[in-house]
C-alpha cells in the first residue's frame, strides 16, 4: 500500500474514493509503475474533483463526478467491444450524437468529469499527460499565444498557464466553460466558446493543442486545414488521437497509425516528435494506439 500520509489532499480524496474499491486498486497500481509523479497528479486532480459537478440532496460532487467517469469508461468498453466484434463504429445518434454538447447533465455529470479523471486513472492518458508535460510544455515560453481547442476538461490549456498567461481556451460546448471554471477556480479563463471552426480569435497562435479533436469532427479534413490556419508560422501544435477507438462523439475510425501520419502529411504538417502508446490490444491487428505528437507548418 502507498503511504499516501505527506499528500492530505489526494489522502482526502482517496478516502472518499474508498466505496470504489476497483478504483483505489487502479491507483495503488499506477502508483507503484508511476512513483511519485503519478501520487503527485493523483493529488492535483482528485484533489480539484470534488466542485466539479452541483451536488445533490443524495449525492456528493464528488460521488456524481466519480459514477460519471465510471459510466463514461464503462460506455467507451461496451462501444470498444461492439467496434471490435463488428469492425464497425457506430455512435447512437439518439442518445449522444444530436444534443450531447448542450446536454447539462451528460457534459457535466459524465463526459467531462469522465475524461478529467481518466486521465489519471486511465494508463494511456496518464502516459500522454506525462509526454505533454516532459516534451510539448518546455516549448511553450511567456511570449507565447497558445489556443487549447476543444479544450474539454481543460487540462492542456491550465498546464500551459504556468508557462504563459496569454491561453485561449475554446469548445464547442458551454459546460465546458462552467467545469473548467469550477475545477479551476484559481484564475481566470479566456474562453471561446464556439466551433473552432468559425471563431474569429482575432490572430495566429504560436502553439495549438489539438488534443482528441479530430476523430470528433463532421469533417475532419477542414478541421486540419483549420488548424493549419489558425496556426503562424513557424508555430507548433501538439496533435493527438488514437487508432480504432471507438467513443461517443467519434466521427471517423482511423485504422492504421500510417493513416494518421498521412492524414498530417496530407495538411501541410511536419511531425518534430512523437509517442505511440499502446491502449488497449484488438483483434486482427485493430489495437487502439494513442499518438502523440508535436507538429509544426511545412
Ligand atoms: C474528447 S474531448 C477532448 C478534450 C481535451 N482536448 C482533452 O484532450 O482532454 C473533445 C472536445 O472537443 C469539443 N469539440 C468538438 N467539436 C468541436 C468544435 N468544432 N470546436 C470546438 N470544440 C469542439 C467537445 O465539446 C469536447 O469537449
Amino acid at each position: 500500500m502507498t503511504d499516501w500520509s505527506s499528500r492530505p489532499h489526494a489522502a482526502a480524496a482517496l478516502e472518499t474514493l474508498g466505496q470504489w474499491p476497483n478504483l483505489v486498486d487502479a491507483v495503488e497500481e499506477l502508483s507503484a509503475e508511476f512513483g511519485d509523479d503519478y501520487r503527485d497528479a493523483v493529488e492535483r486532480y482528485v484533489g480539484r474533483i470534488g466542485p466539479a459537478s452541483e451536488p445533490k440532496a443524495d449525492e456528493s460532487a464528488i460521488e456524481i463526478a466519480v459514477d460519471g467517469y465510471i459510466e463514461m469508461t464503462i460506455d467507451t468498453l461496451r462501444l470498444q467491444a461492439e467496434y471490435f466484434r463488428t469492425g464497425v463504429f457506430s455512435s447512437d445518434p439518439t442518445e449522444f450524437e444530436a444534443g450531447l454538447h448542450d446536454d447539462p447533465e451528460l457534459m457535466l455529470e459524465r463526459y467531462l468529469p469522465g475524461l478529467y479523471l481518466a486521465q489519471v486513472f486511465w494508463p494511456n492518458h496518464y502516459r500522454k499527460h506525462r509526454w505533454f508535460a516532459d516534451n510539448y510544455l518546455p516549448l511553450v515560453a511567456a511570449d507565447h499565444r497558445v489556443l487549447d481547442v476543444g479544450t474539454g476538461p481543460g487540462s492542456f490549456g491550465t498546464a500551459c498557464r504556468a508557462n504563459t498567461d496569454d491561453v485561449v481556451f475554446n469548445d464547442l460546448s458551454p459546460h465546458s466553460e462552467t467545469f473548467v471554471n469550477r475545477v479551476y477556480p484559481d484564475a481566470d479563463h479566456n474562453f471561446v466558446t464556439e466551433s473552432f471552426l468559425d471563431a474569429d480569435f482575432g490572430g495566429l497562435f504560436d502553439h495549438i493543442i489539438f488534443s482528441e479533436v479530430v476523430e470528433h469532427l463532421p469533417d475532419p479534413a477542414a478541421g486540419m486545414d483549420r488548424l493549419h490556419e489558425l496556426l503562424a508560422p513557424g508555430g507548433k501544435a501538439f496533435f493527438s488521437t488514437a487508432t480504432n477507438a471507438a467513443f461517443y462523439d467519434h466521427t471517423i475510425i482511423f485504422e492504421t497509425e500510417a493513416e494518421i501520419d498521412d492524414l498530417l502529411d496530407r495538411h501541410g504538417f511536419d511531425v518534430l516528435d512523437r509517442q505511440s502508446v499502446l491502449a488497449t490490444p484488438g483483434p486482427e491487428g485493430r489495437d487502439v494506439v494513442d499518438i502523440n505528437a508535436t507538429i509544426t507548418r511545412r
